[in-house]
């Protein structure tokens, strides 16, 4: 048990463990979340419905992870998984290093760590059962590497993902972890009174405390999951010198469903999201699975993507779409906003200092199909340069009923066309009471021109998001008619 009272609040685990504890297998390669060379894995006690404790280990990116969230944690880095291992066999190697070197999956060695510590976090996941290469390509997709090539590390990940699963010394050690852990959490975090305080990081455990904390600091920064607030220090070299930490409210974190609405706790991480939200409507966990990487899965927040008011997040125009409501909340009270009215300009939103995003609402029956024989369709498309771990130049998300092929209700998200995520308000007018048909295609084009007016920037230019936007719109009408529905309507057209 490691215990710290005087670390900097925006102190990167990376950092932490490089600079102050000189461990320095744990590699920084772009101090964004995007390569993984800093991947490590982090235990946390769980319960399940029954009582039952076990530890659930999760990869994560120490770059943009404050240390103060390891608070009831255990930190497991490339350093910890040799030597005492009793699966090792001579070389003193755990099977997911061992797995890489008899691929010859590594060259320069960079990125190695890394893929170690996804490997092993894959490991803990899939327990020897039968790993797909769908199930690799997630837990290896926010890992890259720049010279062996990929070939070689999928074989590794094979070999040992596919091996049967044999206790480690995780799991020799894991009554003594549990208790370890359970001791830091009744010790909580003294709130005012903490030596934390001094240093500014807050660890609110209850809904009250955190409502007190952001009256007393409003100035304090609300941390989710930290992936995008952490990009301020590493990228901009900023100082955040408070910050109040979400995580250990347990009331902010939950899935329900309760009657005609599912809720979503802001603080709900977003690999919780992708299981809890893959019952009711499959096509939403498709997208989520291009959602960065899963190292920014297993930490970034569903408040954190709105909270943080990116014109390019992936899940504002998805919950647009879905007429989806926000709860805001503080000492104060609380008030319910449409999704599509929380963003303001570019980067604001409606958030008042002191309050935080305490949970989603959808109604419930946009996952389900009417019982007037009409259909409903659910479809979110992101376009990327790269498929896994990366930025949408633009994301849609459609929700449609359709009566026959005519389409009698729809509601549109739409991120990278503007500053702020937001509807289509033109073309939703425009496709309703209509067939998507190959002249519906024309007007709809037109109307996205009238309805956002994108720019050019790194990911892509204006020109380019109007064209594939109009285009997602052709493949909509592709995977909602059969071609002679299209066809019949283009000969038409001539
Ligand atoms: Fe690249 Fe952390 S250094 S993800
Ligand atoms: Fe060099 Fe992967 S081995 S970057």
């Amino acid at each position: 048990m490691v215990e710290e009272a005087a670390l900097p609040a925006d102190l990167t685990i990376l950092d932490y463990l490089r600079e102050y504890r000189r461990q320095c297998g744990t590699k920084e390669g772009c101090a964004s979340g995007d390569c993984g060379a800093c991947t490590v894995v982090i235990s946390e006690l769980t319960q399940d419905t029954d009582g039952n404790e076990s530890l659930t280990y999760r990869s994560a990116n120490s770059c943009i992870t404050f240390v103060g969230s390891l608070h009831g944690k255990q930190l497991i880095t490339v350093e910890n998984l040799t030597a005492e291992s009793p699966i090792s066999n001579v070389d003193g190697l755990h099977p997911s290093q061992r797995a890489m070197v008899e691929n010859h999956a590594s060259q320069c060695g960079f990125c190695t760590p890394g893929f170690v510590m996804s490997l092993f976090a894959a490991m803990k996941t899939n327990k020897g059962v039968s790993a797909s290469r769908g199930f690799i390509d997630e837990q290896l997709g926010g890992n890259l590497c720049r010279c062996t090539g990929y070939r070689p590390i999928i074989d590794a990940a094979k070999e040992v993902l596919n091996l049967p699963y044999t206790p480690d010394q995780f799991d020799h050690k894991s009554a003594q972890t549990i208790e370890s852990l359970k001791a830091i959490s009744r010790r909580g975090c003294d709130m005012e009174n903490s030596s934390n305080v001094r240093k500014g990081f807050f660890r609110p455990q209850t809904i009250d405390e955190l409502y007190q904390l952001k009256t007393n600091h409003p100035d304090a920064a609300a941390l989710g999951g930290g992936t995008d607030l952490a990009l301020n220090v590493t990228q901009q070299l900023d100082s955040i010198n408070k910050v109040i930490m979400l995580g250990g409210v347990s009331d902010l974190s939950f899935i329900e469903e309760s009657v005609g609405e599912l809720r979503i706790g802001a603080a709900t991480r977003l690999t919780e999201f992708c299981d809890g939200i893959s019952r009711f409507c499959p096509e939403l966990r498709t997208l989520m699975m291009r959602f960065a990487g899963t190292q920014v899965r297993n930490q970034a927040t569903v408040g954190g993507n709105f909270a943080n008011a990116s014109p390019v997040g992936d899940l504002p125009p998805v919950f647009i779409a879905l007429n989806a409501s926000l709860v805001l909340a503080s000492a104060r009270g609380e008030r319910t906003v449409k999704a599509h009215e929380f963003f303001v300009s570019y980067k604001k939103t409606l958030l008042e200092q002191d309050e935080i995003i305490r949970e989603f609402i959808l109604p419930r029956s946009l996952f389900d199909q009417p019982d007037n024989g009409n259909r409903v369709v659910n479809r979110f498309y992101k376009i990327s340069k790269r498929l896994e771990d990366d930025i949408s130049a633009v994301c849609a998300a459609f929700h449609l009923e359709l009566d026959g092929d005519k389409i009698v209700n729809v509601a549109t998200g739409f991120g990278g066309m503007a500053a702020i995520p937001s509807k289509a308000e033109t073309l939703e007018a425009t496709l309703t009471g209509r067939v998507l048909d190959a002249r519906c295609l024309k007007d709809a084009a037109n109307a996205l021109k009238q309805d956002f007016q994108p720019i050019d920037d790194v990911r892509a230019t204006a020109e380019y998001r109007h064209r594939v936007s109009a285009n997602l719109l052709h493949r909509l009408s592709a995977e909602l008619y059969t071609p002679d529905v299209i066809t019949t309507v283009a000969q038409y057209e001539h």
